[in-house]
């Protein structure tokens, strides 16, 4: 009998984990719950039987999928799968993919949550502003970008976007602007909505150069990664300009320099929360289970990421 592991160092909803226990035992398999591990030996310890990985951002580097002797296929429930080791999963033959789309509506709400909260002074009881009018950059039009472009469009915001490996078309036919260079976007938006994943290419992208040209009451909004941000550009961009600020879905390492030095002027989830509804857990969650049957019964390898 073939083994899934759902293996959710931060847990899914509960209601979540019943939808993939379901499918995964209509399908005739054994299920397996590790959560809230503290420690990365105790996920190498329980997908050492398991044929098929379910995880979230936990980390399944080399040495999780050389422990896991009989795995198949790890299925990310998510996005971004910069926390696996493709490389490792290759070598190994394992298959690796992703749910892309099914937890995006959250992650988009989450970063317009959070340009409301810091716009409004993190609700101190002090005047704040609006963000009808304000322009806003959408930097990758992914499927989360195009999540806040939806969105945005209700707060009344000018929109525009880059995102060099979409088609114009798909961009202006939601009716968003459309901007040709990197530059461009930073330096026309007050608010700039980071919705790249965390690559080669992407790693700390994102520092002084960029940011110093936005206009006066600029907003950087990260719900991506840590990662791509330039953290000594971004402490340069908030020391040299006072009307700066930052709201990520997860603190930057250099968070207590930040802290200690510029109250009201940044906000930061203290555990990765963009995906952390009960929605986008089960469509994650359910996208990842049915992605792992459809492999074994009918070898199914849509959404393989390490091709
Ligand atoms: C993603 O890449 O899908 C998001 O960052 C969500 O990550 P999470 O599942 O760890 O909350």
């Amino acid at each position: 009998m073939k083994k899934v592991l759902v293996a959710t160092e931060k847990p899914f909803a509960a209601v979540a984990v019943n939808e993939i226990k379901k499918i995964i035992a209509d399908a005739g398999y054994e299920f397996a719950l590790l959560e809230k591990y503290t420690d990365a030996a105790d996920l190498k310890k329980a997908v050492a039987k398991a044929d098929a990985l379910i995880i979230r951002s936990d980390i399944a580097g080399k040495e999780v999928i050389e422990a896991g002797k009989n795995l198949k296929i790890v299925v990310r429930a998510g996005a971004g799968y910069d926390n696996i080791d493709l490389a490792a999963c290759t070598a190994k033959g394992v298959v690796a993919m992703n749910t892309p789309g099914q937890n995006s509506n959250a992650v988009a709400e989450l970063a317009l949550g959070m340009m409301v909260y810091i716009a409004r002074g993190m609700f101190n009881g002090k005047a704040g502003t609006e963000l009808r009018g304000k322009t806003l950059g959408i930097h990758a039009y992914g499927n989360v970008g195009w999540y806040v472009g939806e969105i945005a469009k209700g707060f009344g915001m000018k929109i525009s976007a880059f995102d060099p490996f979409i088609p114009d078309e798909a961009i202006s036919r939601n009716g968003i602007a459309v901007i040709k260079s990197l530059e461009e976007l930073y330096t026309n938006n007050q608010y700039v909505s980071l919705n790249i994943p965390a690559n080669e290419q992407t790693k700390k992208s994102i520092g002084y150069k960029l940011l110093s040209l936005m206009p006066k009451g600029a907003t950087l909004v990260n719900t991506a990664r840590k990662e791509i941000i330039d953290e000594p550009g971004l402490l340069e961009m908030f020391a040299k300009r006072e009307d700066f600020k930052y709201v990520s879905d997860i603190a930057p390492d250099c968070a207590a320099d930040i802290a200690a030095k510029y109250e009201g002027r940044f906000y930061f989830t203290p555990k990765k929360m963009g995906a952390q509804t009960a929605e986008a857990n089960i469509n994650a969650g359910i996208a990842a289970a049915r992605q792992i049957v459809n492999f074994f019964e009918k070898g199914d390898r849509t959404f393989q990421v390490n091709k």
